[in-house]
């Protein structure tokens, strides 16, 4: 059996799609990004060939914050179990390493054991994990509230509060862009907050709240995620329930990622959000 692990190129697309579209029942995203993956300067596709034949990838993404960020992966499912994902991993590490990448993150869903134990066996332990919750319908969302689009003034509070927040301590410091774990930072919030992604709410007594929210994005498929949410339990009900209850009935499903086991839990089971799945994220280097 040959073994070449390289770099994607178009015409792998086809090959590759034709079993990665039956993953998941036929819900995989990756079709949908695939073409968006291969033309991305600050990520690369990779590809394994087993004696000529395309049976594998999966994508790196070099982010901001100077991690690595590993996903997309997939292989054919008669040539499971021989190592290859762990391969595609360790090659895609070491092409990111060029770049000064030391530190790679992944996340994947709880439910996947099989993700779990492969990205255990390449040294990746878990750092935290997150609820994401899902609001359907909007019957139990709180009417009226005032809520704040922050402006660029607004940066250093908002930092603060984040900062001192116990779902920025217990979520790492991330908020969430799609299903890609960023850091939180001076530079990333205040590029939210020039998109208008940042809300505050308030009350009498100086109470705070704050959330970032807005249009996540994978292939086609748009909807509304609250990626990161801290603050006075009340007032975060009030932001959701402003936010959600204002988006276009087109974003019927609307997200809140929620570090686990955070005191906001309750409050957005109040308002009728349902825990939908939880995100694992996972953390290893390169040896
Ligand atoms: C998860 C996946 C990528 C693993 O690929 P793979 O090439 O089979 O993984 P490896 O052979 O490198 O796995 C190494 C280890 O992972 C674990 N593992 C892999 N598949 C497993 C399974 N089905 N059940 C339990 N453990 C599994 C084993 O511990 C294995 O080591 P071992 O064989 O020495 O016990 C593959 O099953 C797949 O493509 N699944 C569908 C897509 C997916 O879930 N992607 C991950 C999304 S985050």
């Amino acid at each position: 059996m040959t073994v070449i692990v390289r770099e994607a190129k178009p015409s792998d697309k086809k090959p590759l799609m034709d079993f990665v579209t039956k993953t998941w029942g036929g819900h995989d995203y990756i079709p949908s990004v695939w073409d968006e993956w291969l033309r991305d300067k600050d990520g690369k596709i990779f590809v394994v060939e087993v004696d000529g034949k395309q049976v594998g990838m999966n994508r790196v993404r070099l982010l901001r914050d100077g991690t690595g960020w590993l996903e997309g992966v997939r292989i054919h499912p008669a040539f499971r179990g021989k190592g290859l994902a762990s391969l595609l991993g360790k090659k895609s590490m070491k092409y990111a390493s060029r770049f000064g990448v030391s530190a790679f993150r992944l996340a994947s869903s709880s439910r996947n054991k099989a993700a779990h134990r492969q990205v255990a066996k390449m040294g990746f332990s878990e750092v935290a994990r997150f609820d994401v919750f899902r609001a359907r319908t909007k019957s139990r969302l709180l009417r009226g509230g005032h809520v704040d689009k922050l402006s660029p003034e607004d940066l250093g509070k908002a930092l603060r509060v984040i900062r001192d927040s116990e779902e920025y301590r217990a979520g790492m410091g991330v908020y969430w862009d799609a299903f890609v774990a960023r850091a939180l930072n001076r530079e990333s919030l205040s590029e939210l907050i020039a998109k208008g992604y940042v809300y505050s709410a308030r009350d009498e007594k100086g109470n705070y709240a704050l959330a970032v929210c807005g249009p996540a994005r994978e292939g086609e498929e748009v909807w509304l995620q609250m990626s990161f949410l801290c603050g006075e339990p009340a007032l975060c009900k009030k932001i959701v329930s402003r936010l959600f209850r204002g988006s276009r009935p087109k974003r019927d499903e609307n997200f809140v990622f929620l570090p686990k086991g955070s005191r906001l839990s309750k409050s957005l089971k109040v308002i009728g959000l349902k825990k939908y799945f939880q995100m694992v994220v996972f953390e290893g280097r390169l040896d």
